[in-house]
């Protein structure tokens, strides 16, 4: 197949799949925990990231990405959410409504613009939000790595390049310099199992016999082609098996070079589906070892993992589409909160580490549903920890409507609205009802 043609696959996949979107009634039981207060200290946040909300990411691979001639997004990002200047804003609104703690990302793009120039006013920006959230007694969770990267860096291959290792433990080394000690925990990577789980998503109407990484692929291939750059990669599209490779060893040199400059907890977040074998030819316990395995297994020697879910995926000789009848959200997915406490408890036997729900919610324009799929976890939740599994938090995603990467600002995971005009922000009834049980501690 032509190079131009396998990059033009991925156009219109977000409108294929939230056309897909359909609300039939629940189904499900609840089994109440055995007291609804959750344990001191508890984390209660929400998170974004730099991409997604910060707006005007110019610098980075996804601004070239969006852009392309045929590209699989549906719209560009463009000013997102103008996060980067109304943070505190934001921040004020999330302590107002009772939690304690925010979880965002740092842009690598914004902080190494050019190989080996720092810029000293980005992260002294970086600086001041971290200041915003201390100044209102939110416990600040920061992800290095959360997708975009630098161009330069795609330029030269993204993870699929052995360099990458030192380039990325000497980027947090110096963060870490300038921001550890305003920084209350640090994740390395978001969703490093990503490019593996690709292969395990079989979309509607995908071409035939493609998974979502094989469209990638193509999507990569066509770009090469249109940057005419060779060497061009990014972490959604990059080869899977090279760039874990890599990835794994920069986690491992960057929590020391973290280390070294401030003893902070550090650790990495997984994207993980509530994985259901069906049938006696189920694949599940392969796609275990393929995806999550290596990362739990390197999460051991952290200090808290970071669990991130959204839905549960059953597979048989490979992923089924949801339950004829089930309620869907507007990515496509079963609406299940149960994945939450079941993902936990894998992590939590896989690692021996403290678990923190790093994300979780539910793309939905129905707020109401997102009040019932954030009780239904938070009660999944207790029963982990009832059940002495050490969750030290939970951390809503998201706490805006935002940037949902290739589906545009189509999917609404917000607490809180944003219009894009105005950038008006507008709190949900979910953000007031989680905001209570954060404040108050309790179910
Ligand atoms: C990612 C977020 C994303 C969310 C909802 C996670 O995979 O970390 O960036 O917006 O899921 O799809």
């Amino acid at each position: 197949m032509q190079k131009g043609a396998t990059f033009a696959l991925g156009i219109g996949l977000g409108e294929r799949l939230l056309a897909s979107a359909g609300k039939p009634p629940l189904s499900g039981e609840l089994t109440p925990a055995a007291s609804p207060k959750f344990p001191p200290k508890f984390l209660w946040g929400a998170a974004t990231a730099a991409h997604q909300v910060e707006g005007n990411n110019v610098n980075s691979d996804n601004w070239l990405l969006e852009r392309a001639p045929n590209t699989m997004y549906k719209e560009p990002s463009e000013d997102a959410c103008d996060h980067y200047h109304l943070y505190e804003q934001d921040i004020n609104q999330l302590a107002d409504l009772g939690f304690n703690a925010y979880r965002f990302s740092i842009e690598w793009a914004r902080i190494e613009p050019e190989k080996g120039f720092f810029s000293r006013a980005e992260l002294e920006h970086y600086r001041r939000m971290l200041e915003a959230c201390h100044k209102r007694g939110l416990t600040p969770l920061v992800t290095y790595s959360h997708f975009t990267l630098p161009r330069w860096f795609a330029y030269q291959g993204a993870w699929e390049n052995p360099e990458s290792v030192d380039l990325f433990a000497r980027y947090c080394e110096k963060v870490t310099a300038h921001l550890g000690d305003l920084i209350a925990y640090a994740a390395t990577f978001n969703e490093p199992d990503i490019p593996f789980l690709f292969h395990w998503i079989n979309l509607p109407n995908a071409p035939a016999g493609m998974d979502l990484a094989g469209i990638m692929a193509a999507q990569k291939a066509g770009l090469r082609q249109y940057l005419n750059a060779p060497q061009f990669s990014s972490f959604l599209i990059g080869d899977a098996e090279k760039s874990r490779e890599n990835m794994m060893a920069a986690h491992t040199k960057a929590k020391a070079a973290i280390k070294s400059a401030k003893n902070i907890p550090v650790g990495l977040t997984l994207a993980m589906e509530d994985d259901q074998p069906e049938g006696p030819d189920s694949r599940s316990a392969e796609k275990q070892a393929d995806v999550y395995a290596p990362w739990l297994k390197l999460a051991k020697q952290d200090d808290f993992i970071g669990v991130q879910t959204y839905t549960r995926s059953r597979i048989a000789s490979k992923a089924l589409p949801p339950p004829q009848g089930a309620e869907l959200t507007q990515m496509g997915y079963e609406f299940y909160p149960e994945s939450l406490e079941h993902t936990i408890r894998l992590a939590a036997k896989e690692t021996g580490v403290p678990v923190i729900v790093t994300e979780n919610g539910v793309a939905t324009e129905d707020d109401t549903r997102r009040v019932e799929y954030i009780r239904r976890a938070l009660h999944g939740v207790k029963r982990c920890i009832d059940d002495g599994i050490g969750v030290r938090g939970y951390i809503h995603w998201s706490l805006l409507d935002n940037f949902e990467w290739i589906f545009g600002y189509t999917p609404k995971f917000g607490l809180i609205a944003v219009d894009r005009e105005t950038q008006k922000r507008t709190v949900k009834p979910s953000a007031i009802a989680l905001g209570k049980i954060a404040k108050a501690n309790s179910l």
